[in-house]
């Protein structure tokens, strides 16, 4: 397992991820993705995208951000969206108070105190309201990492949603939110999608979109972060076949990952114990990261909660009328919700390997990205800047360059250009050499097994059309 900061530091140096207003010092839980991260990033969405929405029930959408303020009413998130949070009076840190028990635990089992760590993790589990989080710190004798004292304040609920304004007055008649999640923006268009797409239950709605939490513990690089990207898929049901299309999206999005290049055996099933306030039934997706197993997707089973309470806050049905039974209905929702920042950085983790060359004995760092995530797709070399052969890799960079995205790389010797593709994972290398002015002939050597193959540079084209739609 390598170290997160390893990774971490690449993706800087490399231009896949920077921190956000790094000039100013950065502010916490937000991230710029640079030139790579950016490829990554869209090819991780239109990966997501593709398989989602080419098929005949489902349809996308791109709702917006700001919603009109009822929405956050009739969701519960004005009511229950928020985290409990502490605060030690003496060293005026803050914490999430279920945080600061997991971690409590953790020591004990260090310690090998198991008995008294499998009774607090009992309670947790059953902590609802604050003064029940309250009560474990004390009972517990949980201190401040930071000052070491039990100076605590009550536990109290923070609302995780971003405040703001709409319009020129900044008063409470105008407070709108900045979306918590993409998932409500897909609720409100349910009939709007369903009649214009000509749809019947079941079917589901697709969207990718930013979303804001104002987390009070921000960590681990991409992991939690207060703004961030969601692919949310929500999937209208029959009332009473939600298990089956439970089941059905769970294999779905298990294998999507493992299409993409995850290893299973860094993946695994994690049922909720403790539901949102909309779900009847959740389960995770797990991706051991370097500091262990963490969410990349939830698969839930939200109930009609949405949209029964948007119609009731609305006055408006969100009901399915089925023209053949004439059954009337408002539907179920299975919903599948990723993250983008989330997953990319699994995906990351999950590419990065070192190795030591048997050529040369030399490391070699390499992001093994499956080639549809890659940042950049093929790299052009000339082998030595004369003879001609500057000139003709040239003209066959710019060739590719309207079909891939295409790095040309000059400078210094082959092995070292390599291994910068290497690094960012870029799956084919073209060389330009000798043989390609005499025979037109380049080679292409493959990331992974570093196999050269010779084929006409009329070929090129083809070949990595071949690989590309493979
Ligand atoms: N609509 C349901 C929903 O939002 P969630 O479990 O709160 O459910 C879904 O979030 C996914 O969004 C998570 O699996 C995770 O990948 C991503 N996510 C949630 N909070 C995040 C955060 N603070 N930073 C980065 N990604 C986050």
């Amino acid at each position: 397992m390598f170290k997160l900061e390893t990774i971490i530091s690449l993706a800087k140096r490399r231009g896949f991820v920077f921190q956000s207003s790094e000039i100013y010092g950065g502010i916490n839980g937000c991230w710029d993705y640079g030139p790579l991260g950016v490829e990554l990033l869209l090819n991780l969405k239109n990966a997501w995208w593709r398989e989602m929405t080419f098929r005949d029930d489902i349809e996308g959408l791109d709702a917006s951000i700001l919603m009109h303020p009822k929405v956050w009413e009739a969701s519960g998130h004005l009511m229950q969206f928020s985290d409990p949070m502490i605060d030690n009076k003496t060293s005026k840190a803050r914490y999430r108070a279920d945080n600061l028990i997991e971690d409590h635990i953790a020591k004990l089992r260090k310690k090998n105190k198991n008995d008294e760590a499998n009774e607090c993790e009992k309670a947790l589990g059953l902590a609802q309201e604050p003064a029940d989080f309250y009560k474990i710190i004390i009972d517990y004798g949980i201190t401040d990492p930071v000052s070491g004292t039990a100076d605590w304040t009550d536990v109290r609920n923070f609302n995780l949603m971003f405040k703001t304004f709409i319009g020129s007055l900044d008063d409470a008649a105008s407070t709108i939110y900045l979306r918590p999640e993409s998932a409500q923006g897909i609720f409100v268009n349910f009939k709007n999608v369903m009649e214009s797409g000509r749809q019947k239950i079941p079917f589901g709605i697709a969207q990718i979109g930013k979303a804001f939490r104002n987390e009070i513990n921000t960590k681990n690089f991409l992991f939690r972060t207060r703004e961030f990207e969601q692919m949310e898929m929500q999937y209208f049901v029959k009332p009473g076949e939600e298990k089956e299309w439970i089941e059905y999206w769970k294999e779905q999005r298990w294998n999507w990952y493992v299409k993409y290049g995850m290893k299973p055996e860094k993946l695994r099933w994690k049922e909720h114990e403790k539901l949102a306030h909309y779900a009847n039934y959740a389960v995770d997706i797990e991706f051991e990261f370097p500091f262990g197993f963490g969410e990349i997707e939830g698969i839930h089973s939200r109930t009609d909660f949405d949209l029964m309470a948007h119609q009731k806050l609305s006055g408006k049905k969100l009901e399915f009328v089925d023209t053949v039974t004439k059954e009337r209905y408002v539907p179920y929702i299975v919903e599948t919700s990723g993250g983008v920042s989330r997953g990319l950085m699994a995906f990351l983790c999950n590419a990065y390997d070192e190795e030591i060359t048997e050529d040369n004995g030399e490391k070699r760092v390499v992001l093994r990205f499956h080639h549809k995530l890659a940042p950049v797709q093929v790299a052009v070399f000339p082998l030595v800047n004369k003879d001609g052969m500057p000139e003709k890799a040239h003209a066959i960079y710019k060739d590719l360059q309207k079909y891939f995205k295409t790095q040309y790389d000059t400078s210094g010797a082959i092995g070292r250009r390599y291994r910068r593709q290497d690094e960012i994972g870029t799956p084919y290398c073209i060389t330009i050499d000798g043989d390609t002015l005499a025979n037109n002939t380049v080679t292409i050597r493959e990331r992974d097994s570093m196999q050269q193959e010779t084929i006409n540079a009329d070929n090129i084209r083809n070949y990595l059309f071949e690989k590309f739609t493979e």
